[in-house]
């Protein structure tokens, strides 16, 4: 099957978050299941940045073309790469005035403005113009999040206006539903979609465009990052309000659970770390410990618990919690370290523990690909107390890294962490708790500490969570099977 995903970010090439991980992935998985995939993003600054610092560029795919927005021409190229380490096809649509942001991925215009929809529909438009040109029609179009939502749409409503979108079925991933690209109803007509959908109930959400909604309604299939989140959505208080068309959509909806990138993740060959190990012989665990004490101004021969911490300083994460809990636990003996950037009142609270606690608290504030591995690496026991996680990868990468999670039971987490009981030490391999309260996170840390110094329980756990196979090819078995259906479902043949 040929399958194109459309994504707004894509490692090594652009990265905030998860996405970035899945749509670098996912199709490399694909590809060695034999299956004709490739991948398209906008030509974002970092790309840009990425290649000139290794002094190559990516070939043009086709001519540059225009594509006309309100009335407004944008020139654009198509350049051509490929995912390192393989062979699969990466397609830049580049127009460096809405792509070449200095402030990230995301950030507003330069007058402050959030032309998201603007930027994205241009993406996805020329994305689809592109794949004409170069002659590549794929028989699924696999929309990630809301940024190429107008992908699934134009696939849905085109109808008799482009015959090419005939035989095409789409996929939606929700990768998280707290992003829906909401925009003003007068953008509109810079989408390209037939007029009857602005007002027929797909699109419009309180009197406002909803592209996530119009990709709900409109993909042949919607999958989302975990069993458990495909259910939470459908509930008033996991939908983020869209609980009610995904309940209308239910029959189309799916949960996969997400892999892990093995070549990148794995402690036996990984990069970043200090000493390499496996669960065969932990002892480079030991030098990743004693090295990370060293980055974090710990001391090494403290042999109390270390607990890591990643991410996006959001209220998604639930990391104010753990701020929070934290004094407590530091009178107990834990020590953690924080790596993260976000908003701004997190990021200060991090700095003041990390000023009452010299040695016992560190706050690294900012993005760094090296030191999450080292993190991951060096910690005992990993924490992610997020109010709300589709899938979470962190959390799988500390299994695979002998570092055992305690974690909010919901979403992603609840599906890849099996909790220790007490009674479950064949399968168990990290913690979990139920309420988002600073008390019942440091309760379960304390559970984890007490468990910790058990050294034959901890030791057998740990080995449990490096056994689990989180790699991404079971999950891209479950996608070619969602890709049957996608086209089943509009009646085209598999
Ligand atoms: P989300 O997509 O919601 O941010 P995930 O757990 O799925 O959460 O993925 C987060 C990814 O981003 C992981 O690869 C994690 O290591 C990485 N990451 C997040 N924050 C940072 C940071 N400050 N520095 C380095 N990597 C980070
Ligand atoms: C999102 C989610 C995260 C998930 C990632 C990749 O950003 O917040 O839970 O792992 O996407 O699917």
């Amino acid at each position: 099957m040929k399958i194109s995903h459309l994504s707004a970010e894509c490692v090594p090439y652009a990265k905030t978050g998860g996405l970035g991980d899945v749509a670098g992935a996912l199709p490399k998985a694909q590809a060695a299941r034999g299956e004709d995939t490739d991948v398209w993003l906008p030509f974002h600054l970092s790309a840009a940045q990425w290649f000139r610092k290794r002094l190559t560029w990516p070939e043009q795919a086709c001519d540059p073309f225009v594509i006309g927005i309100m009335g407004q021409p944008y020139g654009v190229g198509i350049l051509k790469s490929t995912l390192p380490g393989s062979n699969v096809p990466v397609y830049f649509v580049a127009h460096d005035p809405l792509f070449h942001r200095q402030g990230g991925l995301y950030a507003p215009s330069d007058s402050g403005i959030d032309d998201g929809l603007w930027r994205f529909g241009l993406f996805v438009r020329a994305a689809i113009e592109g794949m004409k040109r170069i002659g590549r029609k794929p028989d699924i179009l696999h929309c990630h999040d809301w940024h190429p939502a107008l992908g699934a749409m134009l696939t849905a409503w085109s109808s008799w206006r482009d015959r090419w979108f005939d035989d095409v079925a789409s996929v939606l991933t929700i990768h998280n539903i707290a992003y829906q690209g909401i925009y003003g109803m007068e953008l509109f007509p810079a989408l390209g979609l037939p007029a009857d959908v602005a007002w027929g109930g797909q699109i419009e959400f309180d009197g406002a465009l909803n592209l996530l909604k119009g990709a709900i309604c409109a993909a042949d299939i919607i999958t989302t990052v975990s069993p458990t989140f495909a259910w939470e959505i459908q509930t008033p208080e996991g939908g983020a309000r869209l609980d009610g068309i995904l309940r209308i959509r239910a029959d189309r909806i799916l949960g996969i659970l997400n892999g892990i990138d093995t070549t990148e993740w794995n402690p036996a060959t990984d990069r970043y770390i200090l000493s390499h190990y496996s669960a065969e012989d932990l002892r480079g665990k030991a030098d990743c410990r004693a090295y990370l004490c060293h980055l974090a101004g710990f001391e090494p021969a403290d042999p109390g618990m270390i607990v890591g911490a990643i991410g996006r300083l959001t209220d998604q994460k639930g990391f104010d919690l753990l701020l929070e809990a934290a004094p407590e636990l530091i009178r107990r003996g834990i020590r953690i370290v924080m790596l993260g950037s976000g908003e701004p009142a997190l990021e200060g609270a991090m700095r003041l523990l990390e000023a009452h606690n010299p040695r016992r608290f560190r706050a690294f504030l900012g993005y760094d690909e090296a030191l999450s591995h080292r993190i991951e690496a060096g910690s005992d026991a990993f924490v992610m107390p997020s109010r709300f996680e589709p899938c979470g990868l962190t959390q799988m990468y500390a299994l695979a890294y002998g570092t055992l999670p305690i974690v909010r039971r919901t979403g992603g987490l609840a599906d890849s962490v099996i909790p220790y009981n007490g009674h479950n030490l064949a399968s168990a391999n990290g913690f979990h708790f139920e309420y988002a309260s600073p008390g019942a996170l440091a309760a379960e840390v304390l559970h984890a500490q007490h468990v910790f110094f058990q050294r034959d329980i901890w030791h057998r756990m740990v080995l449990n969570g490096m056994a689990v196979d989180n790699s991404w090819d079971h999950s891209a078995g479950q996608y070619a099977d969602a890709y049957r259906r996608a086209r089943e479902v509009r009646g085209l043949p598999l």
